[in-house]
């Protein structure tokens, strides 16, 4: 397939994995980049800016193909160097950057100096343009669906991806939700240029996290994800666990949450704990709808091309047929 995300990126394939916090490792992000799509790490899983460079020299050992740098600017407990990560990232010489979390306008100078394209992810149609104003090259439309952060609206991929292609003329990557060979031929069907999945590939044979945590996921259905965060404005999506739904039931209390009413359940250090060890309710780890379409644990590679051969097929042959008179 050719699209102008595959042209823009050098990938052969229009699939991206989107960063993701613990789990965006060199390993999966190489894995992905081998197999024609683009592989993100992640800037924030690295304690300090300078285990980032490392952890890209890790991954070029691992791949040749092109690979990516998620910088996620999001409120943390923690105050983290961003300005810091983003040099790291320049001087790297990684040559494509994903955003997200806020807008990305005080980086952009620096990245696009260095010839760095820039995808951030938004998850609404006014954030997306405002993207394309400042200068990104694409941004990843996140619906409703997504894992992690849909922010406040609930709206949809079904409406967003239409919306998008109305609206924007960077290109545009759909992400939430997808995780099969009908969810690309959707999206593109749909305006969009590829496709951003993060829980697809948390179960996959490289993505580095404990296999009760793959096999819980392959068990889900499409209701056992939980939104979190509602009452503070800062909404994330996470699987439906026993800490998950203590979070949901102290958030429902009359009155206002405070943070500090949360917060020892849901400290990202837990997340890490539970993926390392494989305990499913030391805390909460970031989980998308999709995970009712997962039913297996293939490698990066297996995924991306029956995804791909999949949507081939249906757009050849099934929608092919349907105006063929
Ligand atoms: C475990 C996990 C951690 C994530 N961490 C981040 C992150 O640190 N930064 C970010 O921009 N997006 C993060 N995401 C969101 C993904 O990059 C992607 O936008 C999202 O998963 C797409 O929805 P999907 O899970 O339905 O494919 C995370 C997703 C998952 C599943």
């Amino acid at each position: 397939m050719r699209t102008r995300i595959t042209e823009m990126l050098g990938i052969q394939h229009p699939v991206v994995q989107g960063g993701m916090q613990w789990v965006g490792l060199a390993e999966l992000a190489a894995a992905v980049s081998n197999a024609g799509g683009l592989g993100i790490l992640t800037g924030l899983t690295q304690p300090t800016p300078e285990d980032l460079l490392k952890e890209i020299e890790r991954c070029r050992d691992m791949t040749d193909k092109p690979f990516a740098v998620n910088l996620t600017i999001l409120p943390t407990i923690k105050p983290v160097p961003y300005d810091e990560y983003a040099q790291a990232i320049v001087s790297s010489g990684v040559k494509i950057v994903e955003t997200a979390g806020r807008n990305p306008e005080p980086y952009l100078p620096m990245f696009k100096q260095a010839g760095i394209k820039v995808i951030h992810k938004c998850t609404s149609i006014r954030h997306s343009l405002k993207a394309e104003k400042i200068g990104c090259d694409a941004v990843s439309v996140d619906g409703f669906e997504c894992a992690g952060h849909p922010g406040e609206d609930d709206v949809t991929n079904m409406i967003l991806l239409p919306l998008a292609a109305r609206r924007l003329k960077i290109p545009f990557l759909a992400s939430g939700g997808l995780g099969d060979g009908r969810g690309l031929a959707a999206a593109l069907a749909m305006g969009a240029d590829g496709i951003n999945m993060g829980t697809r590939f948390m179960v996959t044979k490289e993505a580095p996290i404990h296999e009760n945590v793959k096999q819980r996921m392959i068990e889900a259905t499409e209701l056992d994800t939980a939104l979190i965060y509602r009452s503070l404005r800062n909404t994330a999506r996470v699987f439906k666990n026993s800490v998950a739904e203590k979070v949901v039931e102290i958030e429902s209390r009359p009155g206002d949450t405070k943070f500090e009413d949360i917060q020892s359940l849901v400290q990202g250090v837990k997340g890490r704990e539970l993926f390392d060890g494989g305990d499913l309710d030391k805390g909460i780890w970031s989980a998308g709808m999709i995970v009712g379409l997962i039913d297996d644990n293939p490698s990066c590679e297996e995924l991306i091309s029956r995804i791909v051969k999949e949507a081939e097929q249906i757009i050849s042959e099934r929608l092919s047929a349907m105006v063929a008179h």
